[in-house]
């Protein structure tokens, strides 16, 4: 998206809770790339997709310091979860901090430890799945988290356009893991998809 539509979609947007404004400028004075964090207005997407689609368990696979996931959080019934996946333990303390803060304790459950060995012991089933760990996972975690995701629910993944490197022969690593990601999701015929150019990108699959 154009930099001056993004910056016009933002000005006309609802901004996030107060709460995240502070996680964010928490997040950019103790991390090291705080650029991770996914911001205000993929921060309302997220928030907004929740409240549409009303889960009852959304998990999500990387944390980071835990915006997205007190976005989503937020806007739960009263007996709805997040189950959030970090590999970093150092992030630990700033997600549990700010859940607090939130007054989400209750809604948000965090593991420390890499996606591919935590989401197998889950004993859960997803209503609304959000993949934003490492691009080059990306293939893995589909593929456990569509294991436990129920029939007609929602799988959402970050930044598959990945700065528009995907459209270019550009061939490093996470470009063509993303690109082989898109084409995978596009004919697996478990899932309908859809792919939205916003910001990075974001592509939304439902199970039938
Ligand atoms: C882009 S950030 C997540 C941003 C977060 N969703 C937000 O918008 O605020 C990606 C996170 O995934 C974590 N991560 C990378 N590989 C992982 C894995 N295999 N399992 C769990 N977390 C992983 C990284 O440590 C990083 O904190």
């Amino acid at each position: 998206m154009q930099h001056e539509v993004l910056d016009y979609a933002v000005q006309h947007t609802t901004p996030p809770h107060p709460i995240l404004d502070e996680l964010e400028r928490y997040t950019h004075l103790h991390t090291l790339s705080p650029q991770m964090l996914s911001g205000p207005y993929q921060g309302m997407l997220l928030s907004f997709i929740t409240q549409m689609v009303q889960p009852r368990r959304i998990l999500e696979v990387g944390a980071f310091t835990g915006y997205t996931a007190i976005c989503m959080a937020q806007y739960l019934p009263p007996d709805g979860e997040v189950h959030t996946i970090e590999v970093n333990d150092e992030h630990a303390y700033i997600i549990q901090k700010f859940v607090e803060k939130a007054g989400l304790t209750d809604k948000v459950k965090l593991y420390i430890g890499d996606a591919a060995t935590v989401i197998p012991v889950l004993n859960e089933i997803f209503d609304l799945v959000f993949l934003d760990a490492g691009k080059l996972d990306y293939a893995k975690h589909y593929e456990l988290a569509l294991s436990r995701t129920r029939s007609g629910g929602f799988i959402l993944a970050d930044n598959i356009l990945w700065d528009g490197k995907v459209l270019t022969d550009d061939q490093e690593a996470t470009t063509v893991a993303i690109r082989n990601f898109n084409k995978m999701v596009h004919e697996d015929t478990r899932v309908d998809n859809l792919l939205l150019p916003l910001r990075d990108g974001l592509m939304v699959i439902r199970k039938k």
